[in-house]
């Protein structure tokens, strides 16, 4: 039970990589907040692993919405005065263009969901952590932080964007005890992947090392280290989950 006793939100945790994460916190013993756009399928998760004996809440909310933000943390809170640890793994993945045709709405988008809603829910949060003193916050940006993408302007720039504000919060809030990490996942098989066969799934496992595709599972074990007493003297670290693809 490496987060037993802990208070963990986890953002975009209905689907996918955060739904992973989820799975993984509760079962190590956090108590867990999905907050997350898709109410359905956060409640339907939550039931899940609250039948399995976990502890997890379901709270509906846009992460680029401050007001959906500051509830949800004071909801979270309510648990026991404490926040532990945020996930914010929550992004704009609607669209993907290059420069010349990625749309204004596509930037807003981007740079409100998945740069301003990491803002907002990091800033609540540190109202808590900086009274502990203690804390651990994982960001969950992308290989496409650390290198070029295709046809996507507005993602790699915020995706890159999410480093520049992991180290800020970092060096700002070490000296509090608060540990604030970046995890860069490579090609992840969730509902947004390309199919097995597809040129764009051949192309994705060219670039690894290991010659496949991971899973969100892959990504949530190197967020349960971050999220856990193991990692205490990590903090400002990018870490790929990628298969080797940025070290090709
Ligand atoms: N899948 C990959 O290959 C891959 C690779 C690199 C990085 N990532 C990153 O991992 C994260 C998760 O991606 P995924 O593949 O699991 O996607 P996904 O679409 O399966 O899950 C995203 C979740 O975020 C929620 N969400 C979206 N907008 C929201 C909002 N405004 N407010 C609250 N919740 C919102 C969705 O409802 C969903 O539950 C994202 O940050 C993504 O950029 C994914």
């Amino acid at each position: 039970m490496r987060l037993k006793d802990k208070v963990a939100i986890v953002t975009g945790g209905a689907h996918g990589i955060g739904r992973a994460i989820s799975e993984i916190f509760a079962e190590e013993g956090a108590a867990v907040f999905i907050a997350d756009l898709d109410a359905n399928a956060g409640e339907a998760l939550a039931a899940e692993l609250r039948h399995k004996g976990h502890e997890a809440t379901l709270l509906r909310a846009d992460v680029s919405a401050a007001t959906d933000v500051t509830q949800v943390v004071e909801r979270a809170a309510q648990k026991n005065g404490r926040i532990d640890v945020l996930c914010n793994n929550a992004a704009y993945i609607g669209q993907w263009h290059n420069s010349v045709e990625a749309t204004e709405e596509e930037w807003q988008k981007c740079l409100s969901v998945t740069l301003l809603g990491t803002q907002y829910f990091t800033k609540e949060v540190l109202q808590y952590m900086v009274r502990q003193k203690q804390g651990s916050i994982i960001n969950i940006s992308s290989i496409q932080g650390m290198v070029g993408g295709r046809n996507s302007a507005a993602y790699t720039t915020v995706k890159s964007g999410l480093l520049g504000f992991t180290r800020s919060v970092d060096y700002d809030f070490g000296p509090d005890n608060i540990r604030v990490n970046a995890i860069c996942p490579g090609a992840i098989t969730t509902r947004i992947s390309p199919q097995p066969g597809t040129e764009l799934y051949q192309r994705q496992i060219s670039k690894t090392f290991l010659g496949r595709v991971g899973k969100p599972r892959e990504v949530a074990q190197a967020a349960l280290f971050l999220a856990s007493d193991e990692s205490s003297y990590i903090t400002g670290a990018v870490l790929p989950v990628d298969g080797g693809w940025t070290a090709m």
